[in-house]
């Protein structure tokens, strides 16, 4: 088969290195990709979001399965649009992507088929949220309802951080028509724990799970980023706890769905909060997450392409998945001044002195005409370099070891992924 990965960071590398390894795939594709993905797979100049040039592209190759790695082109309808034309495609419909891209949509659903999740209030209007904020203390979570590359959650100390995260989402508009609707809910506190599961509108998959690292400095400070690391498993991911998520959790929200008349098929993740009295749902994605595939899918035993194929045809039931039981740790390698003003241009080197069984994902990378040897960094996380193991432990000191020889002008990375016992749980950051 002849496959495509839309998308061009790292968790698309790995997907795309992933399916590879398919004896059923012969050829790889990837729109736009990245000079990681150069080195096995056709990249072809379509930005992620361009559903008409994919569609045509993917036409005009022949290809027998799309694949898409970011929320943005499911939440378009990418999904819809290639099944209009008679090109099959992994990932939700538009209808079923809302999932992820309507907070609102999403709690409602959760709360309606009593799937665990904290208590919330959705507001159309400013002067709503305004009066109902003004009557709480805090500390309080304010979420813009619609996409927001991960920057529309505010957990606010108090009244007035509430209320002013309320005014940039509504007023000001910071995240555009994604803050037209706003999601006020009760602040969790505990671990938290990203879980993954295929499932084909009716059967769901045996899950995994990863924690990843949202802040840029050791000890969860600093902004936020797009990710800086990941691992997996996460210690306290016993079999009873995935036996629990995947009854309270995954089955009942793939049969809501299913019952509001928007089937859901592709990868479900759910971003949950444990605590030691139990676990709760703080946002559903619709796709993988980034960094967190780096580290789910080298372990992987399973063939990805035929899982994909039997989510597509509705046959997950006959096609168990095993996750394999490997630990990864992820490190990110990121150009000095990100996730603010960076350089681009940068040579990277010593990517051919690493040891056997690291794997290096590229994310911001480019190969120079001319001169395909070369690796030089295009964006701010530039790489995720992946190292395995037994434990985590394990993992973390391969990982370490090696990421030493790699270097770029101003390259940083945290010291701490994997590190179990984590100084702040919450990542988010608290205003
Ligand atoms: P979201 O945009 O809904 O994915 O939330 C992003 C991040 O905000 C999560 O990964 C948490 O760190 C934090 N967060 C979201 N909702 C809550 C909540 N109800 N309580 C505590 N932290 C939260
Ligand atoms: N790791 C967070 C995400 O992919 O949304």
């Amino acid at each position: 088969m002849k496959v495509l990965v839309v998308g061009s960071g790292a968790r698309e590398h790995a997907m795309a290195w992933k399916l590879s390894i398919s004896p059923n795939v012969n050829h790889v594709f990837v729109a736009p990709g990245n000079a990681g993905t150069r080195t096995f797979a056709t990249n072809l100049p379509i930005f992620a979001e361009d559903i008409a040039t994919l569609a045509m592209a993917a036409k005009r190759y022949g290809i027998d399965l799309t694949v898409v790695g970011p929320e943005i082109p499911l939440a378009n309808g990418i999904v819809d649009r290639f099944q209009q034309l008679g090109l099959q495609i992994f990932g939700p419909s538009k209808d079923g992507a809302r999932i992820e891209s309507s907070k609102a949509f999403a709690r409602e659903l959760m709360h309606k088929h009593d799937i665990p999740s904290p208590e919330f209030k959705v507001f159309h209007a400013y002067s709503d949220g305004y009066e109902f904020l003004s009557k709480h203390e805090g500390p309080i979570v304010v979420k813009a309802d619609g996409l927001a590359a991960g920057k529309g959650a505010f957990v606010c100390r108090d009244r007035e951080a509430a209320i002013n995260a309320l005014y940039d989402c509504m007023e000001d508009r910071i995240f555009g028509a994604a803050g037209s609707k706003v999601v006020v809910e009760e602040v969790l506190e505990g671990e938290e724990v990203s879980v993954f599961a295929f499932t084909d509108g009716e059967h769901v998959s045996s899950l995994t799970a990863a924690c990843d690292y949202k802040r840029l400095l050791d000890g969860d400070r600093g902004p936020n980023t797009g990710g800086m690391g990941s691992y997996a498993p996460p210690d306290l991911w016993t079999q009873e706890l995935a036996d629990n998520v995947q009854r309270e959790i995954m089955e009942p929200t793939v049969k809501a769905m299913a019952l509001e008349g928007t089937p859901y098929k592709g990868v479900l993740y759910a971003g949950l909060m444990v605590t030691p009295s139990g676990f709760k749902v703080l946002e559903f994605n619709c796709r993988l997450g980034d960094p967190e595939t780096q580290v789910i899918f080298p372990p992987m035993r399973s063939d990805l392409l035929e899982v994909m194929l039997a989510t597509i045809h509705g046959n997950l039931n006959n096609t168990p998945v095993d996750w394999g039981d490997q630990a990864c740790a992820g490190v990110v390698m990121a150009s000095r001044g990100y996730p603010g003003e960076y350089r681009r241009g940068l040579e990277v080197e010593g990517l051919d002195t690493l040891d056997e069984g690291i794997l290096v994902f590229h994310a911001g990378t480019k190969r120079p005409q001319g001169n395909p040897s070369q690796v030089l960094t295009t964006g701010g996380r530039v790489l995720t370099i992946v190292g395995s193991g037994p434990t985590i432990a394990d993992a973390r000191e391969h990982v370490y070891e090696n990421i030493e020889r790699v270097s770029f002008q101003g390259c940083y990375y945290r010291k701490d992924i994997g590190l179990i016992h984590r100084e702040v749980p919450n990542s988010r950051k608290v205003i």
